[in-house]
C-alpha cells in the first residue's frame, strides 16, 4: 500500500488505533463501552484529502449508543453525541455472548433437558436482532431474541437439528435471560445433517485458467485500472465491498458514470407466524454489518484464475484492529462471444470475445453465505449479482406434520419462505454530477387507423421529476426500466446520454406495510427510489434499524419530495430473491444468482467494444 492515503482508501491499523485513542480519551465512556463500528468516514470528493473516522460505540452499564468523527489529522472528536433511543448493531462477539449466557442458565437448561439434551455446550444458541414488536418487558432494554440447534458431533453442520420452539430472550446489556419463549417441545430431527462426505465423485477433472501475460488490469494502491474502466475498490464496515468513481475512458477522457456504488442494506423477512418464527427478519447490513463479517478468500477455492486480492482492516469489539486477508478479489473472466457477425456469401466471420473484470467479496452471517459480485464488461454495461449459498434457516417440525409456511427440506427438519431483499445505492455521475431519472414503458397501440395491423408498439418515457414520483416498481407488462441521463451531455446523435438501469430476478414483499418489519423497511416495496443527493443518507432503512419502531430512511427522506431534474440524485435498486427451500437446498444450498444490470444507453456513439481485437482473421 503507498505511503500516502487516498481519501477513499480504507481505514488501516493506525487509523483504527488513533480513532480508538481518540474516543478513549474525549467520548466520555466508561470501560465497559464496545466499539461497534469504525470505519472511514468519507469525503464524497477526492478534493478533500483529510481523514475522518466514523466511530460508533455502545456503553452497556448506561444502556446508550453514541456516535460521531474521530478527525485523525486534527485528532479530535467532531459531533459525538448520545443518541437518544438508537440501538448499536450488534458485533459478532455480543453475538457469541448470548450464546454463552444461554448455556449456563438454569431455567434454558432444564428446558434443553425436557428435551433431550444433557450437554449444553452442544447447543448453539443465536442471538439475533430482536426486531421491535412492542412488548412491554422488551422496551428501552437491549435485546436479542434467540434461536437454537443441537450442533452435530463431526461439527460441519451446527444447524442440522434445530430446537424448535425454544427461544430464550436476551438483556445483551445486563448479560442476561429475561425470559424463555417455549412453545412445546417437538422432537429433534433424527439426521445429524453431515455437510462432508466420505466418497466424493472420483470423474471431476481440472480446470486451470492461465493468463500467460498476466492479467489487463493496473492497480495502484486502491485505484483500478482494466480496459477502459478506471475506479476505486473501497470498504465500510457496515456495507462491505463499496466503489468509489466509476468511469469509462472515451474520447481521450475518462467519463465519470458513478461516484459510488454499495449494497447499502439488506433484509431477510420469514414466513412463518407460529412460535418465535416471526422474530426472523434479519436486517444483516444495519444490525450485524457485513464488512466486518467478510471471509478471507483463498486462491482455488473461492476464486480461479490470476487473482488480485485486497486487504481490509476491520476490528474487534474492544477496537483493536484485526486484518481480513484477501477480503476482496479481483480477476478477469472469459464471457463467452462478445460480438459476432458472419458475411456467409463471403466466407467471413467477425467475432470478439467478451470478457469482464470480477470484482467480489463474501461473507459469512450464521447460516447464510453472500457473495457481492461486480462485472465490469468490455462494452460498458456493469453487472450486479448477488449469490447465495449456505444453509437456509432451518426449524424443527413433528413427524408427519405438514409444514404450512414453509417445506420439508429433511426428516424432521423444515424451511419457511422467505426473500433476501437487498437495497442498492448508486451516487450516480453520468458524465457530471447532474442527472435526471426516466421510466421507460413499452405499450401496444390500440388496433385501428395508423395501426391497421396491430403491432404498433408505443415507447413511453416519463420523466421522474421529484421525489414523489420517483418510487416505482417493475412492470412485467411494460417491459419496464429506469434511464439515468445528463441532459447537459449529448452523443452525436443529438440526445442526452444515459446509463439504463435494467432488472432481473426480483419480486414484491408480502409482509404488511404496517408489520413490524414492514415498518422498518419501507425502502422493500418500491423497486426504485430516486432521491437528491444528501450527505448523510446512505442507509435506506435508516442508521440504527436494530431494535427501531421503523419509519426511517427512504421513506422518510423522500417526505421532503426534493425535485431530481438535473439534480445531484442517488439511485436505489431493490432486489427481492424470493426463496421457499427445497429438499435439494439441503444440507446446503447450491448457490443462488440473482442480479441486474447497468447498460449504456446512448452513452456512447457506438458499440464501444468495436474496437476488441477480433478472434480470427
Ligand atoms: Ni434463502
Amino acid at each position: 500500500m503507498p505511503a500516502t492515503r487516498h481519501p477513499f482508501d480504507p481505514l488501516d491499523d493506525t487509523e483504527i488505533a488513533k480513532a480508538v485513542a481518540i474516543v478513549k480519551r474525549d467520548g466520555g465512556l466508561d470501560g465497559s463501552a464496545w466499539f461497534e463500528t469504525i470505519s472511514l468516514d468519507e469525503p464524497r470528493r477526492e478534493a478533500d484529502p483529510s481523514r475522518r473516522a466514523y466511530v460508533c460505540c455502545y456503553e452497556p452499564t448506561s444502556n446508550r449508543t453514541f456516535a460521531g468523527v474521530a478527525d485523525l489529522d486534527a485528532d479530535k472528536l467532531v459531533g459525538w453525541r448520545h443518541l437518544e433511543g438508537q440501538q448499536a448493531r450488534i458485533p459478532p462477539e455480543e453475538f457469541g455472548m448470548a450464546c454463552d449466557i444461554a448455556r449456563a442458565d438454569p431455567e434454558f437448561i432444564s428446558a434443553l433437558e425436557m428435551r433431550g439434551i444433557a450437554d449444553p455446550s452442544k447447543v448453539l444458541v443465536e442471538g439475533w436482532a430482536a426486531g421491535h414488536f412492542g412488548v412491554a418487558e422488551e422496551e428501552g432494554r437491549r435485546l436479542a431474541y434467540g434461536h437454537c440447534w443441537l450442533m452435530n458431533a463431526a461439527g460441519d453442520n451446527p444447524y442440522g437439528r434445530p430446537i424448535a420452539n425454544l427461544h430464550p430472550v436476551f438483556d445483551l446489556a445486563a448479560g442476561k435471560l429475561i425470559r424463555i419463549d417455549d412453545f412445546g417441545v417437538i422432537p429433534l430431527p433424527p439426521d445429524p445433517g453431515p455437510i462432508r462426505r466420505d466418497n466424493p465423485r472420483p470423474d471431476l477433472k481440472e480446470i486451470s485458467i492461465s493468463q500467460p501475460d498476466g492479467p489487463s488490469f493496473a492497480v495502484d494502491g486502491y485505484a483500478v485500472r482494466w480496459q477502459k474502466w478506471h475506479l476505486r475498490i473501497g470498504y465500510s464496515l457496515r456495507e462491505g465491498l463499496v466503489l468509489h468513481d466509476i468511469g469509462y475512458e472515451d474520447k481521450s477522457r475518462v467519463r465519470p458514470i458513478m461516484k459510488r456504488a454499495s449494497m447499502a442494506e439488506m433484509v431477510v423477512p420469514y414466513g412463518d407466524p407460529a412460535g418465535g418464527n416471526f422474530r426472523r427478519n434479519a436486517f444483516d447490513t444495519g444490525e450485524y454489518g457485513i464488512g466486518n463479517l467478510l471471509d478471507s478468500l483463498t486462491l482455488g477455492c473461492d476464486c480461479l484464475g490470476h487473482i488480485r486480492y485486497f486487504d481490509v482492516w476491520t476490528h474487534d469489539w474492544h477496537g483493536t484492529p484485526r486484518l481480513i486477508k484477501n477480503a476482496v478479489c479481483m480477476h478477469e473472466e472469459d464471457f463467452g462471444i462478445g460480438w459476432k457477425f458472419s458475411v456467409v456469401s463471403a466466407g467471413q466471420t467477425s467475432v470478439t470475445r467478451s470478457r469482464r473484470l470480477v470484482i467480489s467479496s463474501v461473507c459469512t452471517i450464521g447460516n447464510y453465505v453472500y457473495g457481492f459480485f461486480w462485472y465490469f464488461y468490455l462494452d460498458g454495461t456493469i453487472g450486479v449479482e448477488v449469490k447465495a449459498t449456505g444453509i437456509p434457516f432451518p426449524t424443527g417440525i413433528a413427524p408427519g406434520e405438514a409444514s404450512t409456511y414453509g417445506e420439508l427440506v429433511a426428516p424432521g427438519v423444515e424451511s419457511h419462505v422467505h426473500q433476501h431483499v437487498f437495497s442498492f445505492r448508486f451516487d450516480m455521475a453520468v458524465d457530471g454530477d447532474r442527472n435526471s431519472v426516466k421510466e421507460v414503458d413499452f405499450a401496444a397501440k390500440p388496433m385501428g387507423a395508423g395501426n391497421l395491423h396491430g403491432n404498433a408498439v408505443a415507447i413511453n418515457e416519463t420523466l421522474l421529476a421529484r421525489e414523489s414520483e420517483a418510487q416505482r416498481e417493475m412492470n412485467f407488462g411494460a417491459a419496464r426500466y429506469w434511464k439515468v441521463i445528463n441532459a447537459n451531455s449529448l452523443n452525436r446523435l443529438g440526445a442526452p446520454v444515459g446509463y439504463k438501469l435494467v432488472p432481473g430476478v426480483n419480486a414484491m414483499p408480502f409482509q404488511h406495510p404496517d408489520s413490524p418489519v414492514g415498518r422498518r423497511a419501507g425502502f422493500m416495496y418500491k423497486h426504485l427510489w430516486v432521491t437528491q443527493y444528501a450527505a448523510d443518507e446512505l442507509y435506506p432503512a435508516g442508521w440504527f434499524p436494530n431494535q427501531h419502531a421503523g419509519g426511517d430512511g427512504l421513506p422518510k427522506w423522500v417526505q421532503a419530495d426534493r425535485p431530481l431534474d438535473n439534480e445531484d440524485i442517488v439511485v436505489w435498486y431493490t432486489l427481492n430473491y424470493h426463496h421457499l427451500p427445497r429438499p435439494e437446498d439441503w444440507p446446503v444450498q447450491p448457490t443462488v444468482y440473482a442480479g441486474f444490470h447497468w447498460m449504456p444507453s446512448g452513452f456512447f456513439d457506438e458499440n464501444p467494444a468495436m474496437d476488441v481485437p477480433l478472434r480470427n482473421r
